[in-house]
């Protein structure tokens, strides 16, 4: 199947590979951001780009009139600590952008919303690892709370307006194009100190787990949940998929791993832990194999090489 679709956000660094995942299915895209952090020269050739907020009218008016069949949504404030400093920013950007999103999506009758949730804010510090959709939620940063509302607004105003929503709540995303300036890269930011020959900086001992997902594989849910029957049911996490790999990695194996995959040993500086940051977190991604037909096909190793790759020709 193809179509037209618009993704918010595609200037950014999941969105762009969104964006040419799409178009390599013979979608027409349409790429909107604000260029608060997404950079327009990542938005693929073959792709439409309107600049704007999600929060603002010039957003809405393009989504509403533009009649497509999908919406994106990728645009989000993305800073954990910026949610806890600033809630009201987090939940502007996040809640009234996104609900901004949905209105236009209702009336421009799109017939689907994919949503880029977070696996790795939603559920709190989850008891069960890897951890399953179904597993009770409570996110402990304002951030969190906005990924999980967003939710809720997805399902509430698609049963509203007859739209399809589909939630992927992703795990650590890493990959080309990722910001190593973005307190959420750690590895774009290990990469690219260890090829500058910089010290590794590790908050607390080390031990914190992550479940690092390839960015490619991200585009690629995004490209199946366009089509995936939208079974709705009546709970939030029935049009939810986790979109991980179901791998534990603690900081101090991630930093091992970049360091085999530069052929570099990294000097590591620990430092004083973070106070609010999540201890572990991994996604049991077996839903998406089930009934997206998908599973991560990146090996770190693979996906780590690409990135340097792209930090070796990245503009600086
Ligand atoms: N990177 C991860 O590990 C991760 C994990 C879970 C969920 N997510 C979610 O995935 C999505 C994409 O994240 P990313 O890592 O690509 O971040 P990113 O910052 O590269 O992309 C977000 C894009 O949204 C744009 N944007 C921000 N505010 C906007 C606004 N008000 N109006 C229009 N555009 C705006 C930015 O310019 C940027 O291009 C976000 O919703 C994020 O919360 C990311």
């Amino acid at each position: 199947m193809s179509g037209s679709v618009l993704i918010t956000g595609g200037a950014g660094f999941i969105g762009s590979h969104i964006a040419e995942e799409f178009l390599g299915a013979g979608w027409s895209v349409t790429c909107l951001d604000d260029l608060s952090r997404g950079k327009q020269d990542q938005v693929p050739a073959a792709a439409r780009f309107i600049k704007a907020d999600v929060r603002e009218r010039l957003a809405f008016e393009a989504v509403a009139d533009g009649r497509f069949d999908l919406l994106i949504h990728e645009a989000a404030q993305i800073d954990v600590r910026v949610s806890v400093h600033e809630p009201a920013l987090d939940a502007s950007i996040n809640l009234v952008g996104f609900a901004n999103m949905l209105a236009a999506a209702a009336a421009g009758k799109t017939k689907r919303v994919i949503f880029a949730s977070s696996g790795g804010v939603v559920y709190g510090d989850p008891t069960l690892l890897p951890t399953p959709e179904p597993t009770a939620t409570l996110p402990i940063s304002p951030y969190g709370v906005s990924k999980l509302a967003g939710e809720h607004y997805l399902r509430a105003l698609g049963e509203l307006h007859g739209f399809e929503g589909v939630a992927l709540r992703y795990s650590n995303v890493y990959g080309p194009r990722q910001d190593p300036k973005s307190e959420a890269g750690v590895v774009s930011i290990f990469v690219s100190r260890l090829l500058e020959g910089r010290p590794l900086t590790i908050f607390g001992d080390g031990t914190q787990t992550r479940d690092y997902v390839y960015v490619k594989d991200v585009a690629r849910a995004n490209l199946l949940a366009a089509t995936v029957s939208a079974s709705r049911g009546p709970r939030l996490d029935g049009p939810a998929f986790n979109i991980g790999t179901g791998r534990e990695t603690t900081v101090n194996d991630l930093a091992a791993h970049v360091g085999r995959a530069l052929g570099k040993t990294p000097v590591i500086e620990y430092t004083a832990a973070r106070p609010g940051e999540l201890f572990r977190s991994c996604l049991d991604v077996s839903k998406a194999g089930r009934e997206l037909g998908w599973a991560p096909r990146a090996t770190f190793d693979e996906g780590m090489k690409a990135l340097a790759a792209w930090f070796a020709g990245a503009p600086k």
